[in-house]
């Protein structure tokens, strides 16, 4: 009986553990923040949300916009002068955010979207969205999340990958954003945007 009161009273006691936050890099506030916001949220429907982003692609992203293998003027500029251990701590502060919510704006292209990115288009060769990037779209160590980003983003990367205009990594995304029509590209941007 008293020792166990005795423990009890020890564990009121003993301060509560902060919640493992993880800091936010001083370079987010003085740069990053102008277009992907503080939380990684982008308040612009064109910009990347970062929040909940996998670590490893966010690193590997930042490392190849330094390496000029991602082509971006606006991103080689703000990269310019980041070290390996910035590119590590923004990397793990924005993927520890959350992503922000979208509502459903059209329910059948939605239900469309969900159709391509769990099936695929059924065209020879097309293979389902969800084998790499996961069934819910929260991605893997290899492919990124797609769960929650922005829809205009998304349509933007689909149809540059297609063109080959993003020049990191092309060819797995070329091959698959290559068979995908613009309505294709609407409906799997609009059902993606809006998973949590
Ligand atoms: C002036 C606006 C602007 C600022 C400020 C900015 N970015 Fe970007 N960022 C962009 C644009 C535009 C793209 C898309 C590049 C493309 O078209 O491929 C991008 C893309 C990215 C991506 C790739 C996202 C993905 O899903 O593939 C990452 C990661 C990123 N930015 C991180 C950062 C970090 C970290 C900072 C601060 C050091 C920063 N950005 C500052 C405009 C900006
Ligand atoms: C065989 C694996 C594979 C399949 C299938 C696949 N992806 Fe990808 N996807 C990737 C990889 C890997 C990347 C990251 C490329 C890089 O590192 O630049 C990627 C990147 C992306 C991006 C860029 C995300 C960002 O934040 O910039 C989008 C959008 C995307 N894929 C959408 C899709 C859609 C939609 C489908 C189905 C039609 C699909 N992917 C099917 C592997 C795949």
């Amino acid at each position: 009986m008293l020792p166990k009161t005795a423990a009890l009273i020890l564990a009121l006691l003993l301060p509560v553990p902060a919640l493992a936050t993880v800091p936010m890099p001083k370079v987010v506030e003085t740069k990053c923040a102008l277009c992907h916001g503080k939380l990684g949220e982008a308040g612009s429907d064109e910009l990347a949300v970062l929040a909940g982003q996998n670590e490893k692609y966010l690193a590997k992203q930042l490392k190849d916009f330094i390496s000029g293998r991602r082509k971006s003027p606006t991103m080689a500029r703000m990269v310019r002068g980041l070290a390996e251990a910035d590119v590590d701590a923004l990397s793990r502060y924005y993927a520890a955010q959350k992503p922000p919510p979208h509502k459903i704006t059209d329910a059948d292209l939605h239900a469309a979207g969900r159709f391509l990115f769990q099936k695929g288009s059924l065209a020879p060769g097309a293979p389902s969205c969800q084998i790499c990037h996961g069934e819910k779209a929260y991605g893997t160590d290899f492919a990124p999340r797609l769960a929650g980003q922005h829809a205009p983003y998304l349509e933007r990367q689909l149809r540059e990958f297609s063109q080959r205009e993003r020049t990191n990594d092309n060819e797995i995304m070329h091959t698959v954003a290559s068979k995908l029509s613009p309505f294709d590209i609407k409906a799997l941007a609009e059902y993606l945007a809006t998973l949590e």
